[in-house]
């Protein structure tokens, strides 16, 4: 069965966009050589998108890098949202829960990842239970604001993670 990962860019102090959806800051840093996440992309069998990802800013709008992974990815995507547009463009589905929106990725993936892209998204998959695997590169900046990695409820319980991979610190199973 599909494992769901989330998988992000996040600058020192915690943030994976800066004030009002800023991506520039990770733009010095794309195409640096990353074989953790060319692993990931080997594996990749479907995204699964929050809509403000899918809007969002793209640190390479309007290059042949445009696009998640890089625009080296082309497979599937499910977006999450309450509001879905009449037409879907091609290779994506809209979904407007998140069961409906897991159960399609993890149809759309196969034995491969799902992979998520969006904090929002990420942590009510961390909550519902769903979340298999964390990926994280920390970029050296600090955005001091934003749209913070992990934006869980106060209160909630500590989550463990346990390190899986010995070429890059911070990718994660997580513990049940
Ligand atoms: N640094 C990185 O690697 C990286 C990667 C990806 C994205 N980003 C950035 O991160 C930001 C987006 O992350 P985010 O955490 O703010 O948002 P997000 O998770 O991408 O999207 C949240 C949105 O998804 C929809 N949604 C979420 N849960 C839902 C549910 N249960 N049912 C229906 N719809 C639901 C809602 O949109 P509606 O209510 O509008 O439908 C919600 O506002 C953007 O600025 C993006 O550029 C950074």
């Amino acid at each position: 069965m599909a494992r769901l990962i989330y998988s992000a860019a996040t600058s020192l102090d915690g943030y994976i966009a800066g004030p009002g959806g800023d991506m520039g800051w990770l733009a010095p840093h794309v195409g640096e050589p990353n074989p953790p996440a060319d692993r990931l992309l080997a594996g990749l069998g479907a995204l699964l998108v929050g809509r403000r990802s899918h809007d969002g800013d793209d640190p390479n709008r309007g290059t042949d890098a445009e696009g998640a992974f890089g625009g080296r990815y082309d497979g599937p995507a499910v977006v999450l949202t309450h509001r879905p547009p009449p037409q879907a463009p091609p290779g994506v589905t809209f979904a407007t829960d998140l069961d409906t929106a897991v159960a399609r990725a993890r149809e759309a993936a196969g034995d491969g990842y799902v992979t998520i892209l969006g904090a929002d998204v990420a942590a009510q998959c961390l909550e519902a239970g769903l979340l298999d695997e964390v990926l994280v590169f920390v970029a050296p900046v600090l955005l001091g604001d934003g749209t913070p990695l992990f934006p869980r409820r106060p209160g909630t319980a500590p989550v463990r993670l346990e390190s899986i991979a010995e070429d890059t610190p911070h990718w994660y199973r997580v513990v049940r």
